[in-house]
C-alpha cells in the first residue's frame, strides 16, 4: 500500500488507505489479515491515535447492507478477524474498544437509515428505540399520536397527519454522572419525505428514506456512550413521522401552533423537518438541559455550502463552537460553521402568525431554517448540525460505502468523549 508523499500523510490518508484495503482483501477472499501498525506511525501519527483509526476504518470500510439480497447469500462473506501486529509495549485496550463500540454504532446507524421505509416506518424506529434501551438499561419513552396530540405539538402532528403510518416521539435518557444536568440530543426522523402536497418530482423523491438518519444517529449515540459509560447525562429525542399526501395532509397556508405556542405559518410542506424539529426543541428546553444538540437532514441547500466533503452548523454557544471544533479533526468528519446574523430573521416574518417557516427561495436556506429552529431553543446553549448532504454517499471508497454514511456518530462520540 502506498501512502504518499510523507509531508501529506495524515489520518484522513491513513483512514482510506486501511479502508480500501480491507475492502480489497475482503473481496479476494480473505478471512482474517494482520495490519503491522509501526509502518503507519511517525512524527505526526503516533500510536495512540493510529490503533483507534485504523480499527474504526477498516470496520466502516468493511461495512455491506445484505439484509435484502436473497440471491447468492452465502456467498457474501466478511472478514471474521482483525489483527494489529506491533513492537510496541503500550497497551491499545481502551482505545480499540473506544473504536470498536463507535463503528458499531456507525453500522447499525447506517443498517437502519438503509432499511427502507415501507419497512422502517415510525413505529418500528420507536420499536426498535425500545429494544435498544432495553437492551442498554436505558430509560425509554414511547408517545403516541394521541399523546402526541395532547400535549399540544401542532407542527409535528401537522406533518404527522398526511400519513396512515402514525408518529411516535421517543425520548431515551442515559445516567452517567450524579449531578450535571442532561445534554439534550434531537434528532430529526422523517422516515419518509415525499414532499407532502408540495410533493418531490423525480429524481429528489428517492432516497427519502434518508430523512430519519438524525433520529437514527441519536439512538445510537446514546447506546455507544452508555456502552463507553462516559460521565455525562444525555437525553435523546425523536420525533418520528412520516410525510405524506392524503386528504387529511397539512397544505400550504395552514397555520400551526407549536408546543411553546409561537404560531407557524405554512409556506411549502416539503420544510417539515424544521416543523417535527419546533416541537421537539422546545420539548427539549423544557427539561432545562445543559446543552442541545440538533442532528438533522434538514435542507437539499447544504450540498450548495459545503458539497459532500463537510457538514455545516450553527452554535449559539462559545463552549459548545470550541468543542465540536475539537471534535471534527478527531473524528475524521468535517464540518464548517454558517453565521446567524439577525438580518436573515427577516425573511421568516410572517404577514398573519409569528413567523414563517421559510426564507426567501434560493437564499442561504441553511441558515434561514436554522433561523426558524432558533425560536424553539429557549436561548439554551445550542448546536445545529446539517446533515442534508454528508448523510448519504453515492461512491464506494475508502471508510465510505454507497449509501447512508452514519453522518455524525463519530463526531458526536468525540465531542461527548470526555464532556465536562
Ligand atoms: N429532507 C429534506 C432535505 C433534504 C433534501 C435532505 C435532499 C437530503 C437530500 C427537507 O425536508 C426538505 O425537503 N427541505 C427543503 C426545504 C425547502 C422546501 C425550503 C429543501 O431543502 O429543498
Ligand atoms: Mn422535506
Ligand atoms: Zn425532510
Amino acid at each position: 500500500m502506498g501512502l504518499g508523499e510523507q509531508e501529506k500523510y495524515n489520518f484522513d490518508i491513513l483512514a482510506a488507505v486501511i479502508a480500501d484495503a480491507s475492502k480489497r482483501l475482503r473481496d479476494n477472499g480473505a478471512e482474517s489479515f494482520s495490519i503491522f501498525l509501526d509502518s503507519f506511525v511517525n512524527g505526526k501519527i503516533r500510536y495512540e491515535g493510529a490503533v483507534e483509526k485504523i480499527t474504526l476504518s477498516s470496520l466502516m470500510g468493511l461495512y455491506k447492507f445484505t439484509e435484502y439480497k436473497t440471491k447468492d447469500k452465502d456467498k457474501i462473506k466478511n472478514i471474521k478477524q482483525i489483527s494489529i501486529v506491533t513492537n510496541s509495549n503500550n497497551s491499545f485496550e481502551n482505545e480499540i474498544k473506544y473504536a470498536y463500540v463507535v463503528a458499531d454504532a456507525v453500522s447499525k446507524t447506517r443498517d437502519l437509515v438503509n432499511t427502507p421505509p415501507n419497512v422502517a416506518t415510525p413505529e418500528y424506529v420507536a420499536d426498535y428505540a425500545k429494544e435498544l434501551a432495553k437492551r442498554n438499561g436505558l430509560k425509554c419513552t414511547v408517545f403516541d399520536e394521541k399523546q402526541i396530540e395532547k400535549m399540544k405539538m401542532g407542527c409535528f402532528i401537522g406533518v404527522a397527519k398526511g400519513s396512515i403510518n402514525k408518529p411516535r416521539m421517543v425520548v431515551i435518557e442515559y445516567n452517567g454522572s450524579k449531578s450535571k444536568k442532561p445534554v439534550a440530543i434531537v434528532g430529526k426522523g422523517v422516515t419518509f419525505d415525499s414532499g407532502g402536497l408540495n410533493l418531490k418530482p423525480y429524481p429528489y423523491i428517492l432516497n427519502m428514506k434518508d430523512d430519519k438518519a438524525g433520529a437514527v444517529a441519536a439512538i445510537h449515540i446514546i447506546e455507544a456512550c452508555s456502552r463507553l459509560k462516559l460521565h455525562l447525562n444525555l437525553t435523546v429525542v425523536t420525533p418520528l413521522c412520516e410525510n405524506m399526501i392524503d386528504a387529511a395532509s397539512y397544505r400550504p397556508d395552514d397555520v400551526l401552533t407549536a408546543f411553546n405556542g409561537i404560531t407557524v405559518e405554512i409556506k411549502n410542506t416539503d420544510a417539515e423537518g424544521r416543523l417535527i424539529l419546533a416541537d421537539a426543541l422546545s420539548y427539549a428546553a423544557e427539561k432545562k438541559p445543559q446543552a442541545i444538540i440538533d442532528i438533522a437532514t434538514l435542507t437539499g441547500a447544504s450540498l450548495v455550502v459545503l458539497g459532500y466533503v463537510g457538514t455545516p452548523f450553527v452554535c449559539t454557544d462559545e463552549n459548545l463552537r470550541k468543542k465540536i471544533n475539537e471534535a471534527s479533526p478527531k473524528s475524521l468528519e468535517k464540518v464548517w460553521e454558517l453565521p446567524l446574523w439577525q438580518e436573515y430573521d427577516e425573511s421568516l416574518k410572517s404577514d398573519i402568525a409569528d413567523v414563517k417557516h421559510i426564507g426567501d427561495e434560493g437564499e442561504a436556506g441553511v441558515i434561514t431554517a436554522a433561523m426558524f429552529l432558533k425560536n424553539f431553543v429557549n436561548e439554551l446553549p445550542w448546536l445545529h448540525i446539517d446533515i442534508g448532504t454528508t448523510v448519504w454517499s453515492k461512491v464506494d471508497k475508502g471508510i465510505l460505502t454507497k449509501g447512508a454514511t452514519g453522518a455524525t456518530v463519530r463526531l458526536m462520540m468525540e465531542l461527548l468523549r470526555e464532556w465536562k
